[in-house]
């Protein structure tokens, strides 16, 4: 049985230039879709797998980050003073316990292998998680959890896995597969954003990862790969034929690419459509609008 999953690297340092002007003083990751922060819905997932111990791997302007996940006495204090036991619980329930979080800066832009090689002495020699916040995936049960479940069986590394239209492929990290098992397909290539011929399937990788400390000892030595970026795709595709193994996991749920206007907004759609206290409005106003839509046509 490998070892369990206790820790989860969070790699945040990118500048969310698509979200500017928003993103010149806010952290990407504190976007809220409804009233919960990107970053909220990465730890809450990550939490429901197990995970203990949540390192971020920052940049430069993330420090709203920080102040996120710390208590606010002074909040805490006025709605308590006030009998707001709901809000109480809400906001307490993003507190982090001391020493369960970590910040270690990137400093500088060298791609999402690199971000996670930061992280390399908080992890040592065991399996860790990573979650790319931008990546929100909605599941019965969440995806991170699923994952270690399979985990449990496979050992090695594993992805999170999604078929993607084909002309979307080159988006994105995609797997060659050499079994396909249903939910769990082994692989025997990996290619970070390959051109539109040259994809070997339709799978995606998409940001959910546990992976074998062997990566990190592939990360030292690696050169930069598509896009001149360190590459953790390239990193994890050195395993493939090692005792640590790589597999796809095909997740259930539904992936929101968060790290898109289209993919946000979709995404806060869908999470606000979800909660008791917006739906019906909502779903009148949504299907007002399609009609006025449609008569437009
Ligand atoms: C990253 C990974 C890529 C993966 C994608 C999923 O790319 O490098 O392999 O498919 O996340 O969202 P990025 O979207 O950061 O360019």
């Amino acid at each position: 049985m490998p070892k369990k999953v206790t820790k989860a690297i969070f790699p945040v340092a990118g500048l969310g230039t698509r979200f500017l002007p928003a993103t010149k003083s806010v952290p990407k990751e504190i976007m809220t879709l409804v009233d919960r922060p990107l970053v909220q819905y990465a730890i809450d997932e990550a939490r429901a797998a197990g995970i203990k111990e949540f390192i971020f791997v920052t940049s430069r302007g993330k420090s709203a980050l920080e102040d996120y996940f710390d208590h606010n006495p002074i909040l805490e204090q006025e709605l308590r003073k006030k009998g707001k036991d709901d809000l109480l619980d809400t906001l307490k329930a993003t507190n982090m316990d001391s020493g369960a979080i970590a910040y270690i800066r990137q400093h500088r832009a060298l791609g999402l292998g690199h971000a996670v090689w930061c992280a390399r002495r908080l992890i040592g020699n065991e399996p860790f998680a990573v979650i790319l916040p931008d990546d929100v995936i909605a599941a019965e049960k969440p995806c991170l959890q699923q994952m270690v479940e399979a985990y449990a069986e496979t050992g090695g590394n594993m992805v999170a896995a999604m078929e993607v239209p084909p002309e979307k492929a080159s988006a994105y990290g995609v797997l060659d597969v050499s079994e396909d098992m249903g939910s769990i397909v082994s692989v025997k290539g990996m290619v970070e954003k390959p051109k539109a011929d040259e994809a070997p399937s339709n799978l995606a990788v998409i940001g959910r990862y546990i992976l074998s400390p062997s990566v990190l000892t592939h990360l030292n030595k690696i050169k930069s790969g598509a896009g001149g970026e360190i590459q953790l795709t390239d990193a994890i595709a050195a395993d493939i034929g090692t005792e640590n193994n790589v597999f796809g996991y095909r997740f259930r749920g539904q992936r929101f690419d968060c790290g898109s206007k289209a993919g946000f907004l979709q995404a806060t759609v869908a999470f606000a459509l979800a909660r008791d206290d917006l739906r019906d409005d909502l779903a009148r106003y949504l299907s007002e609008i399609s009609h006025v839509g449609k008569a437009a046509e």
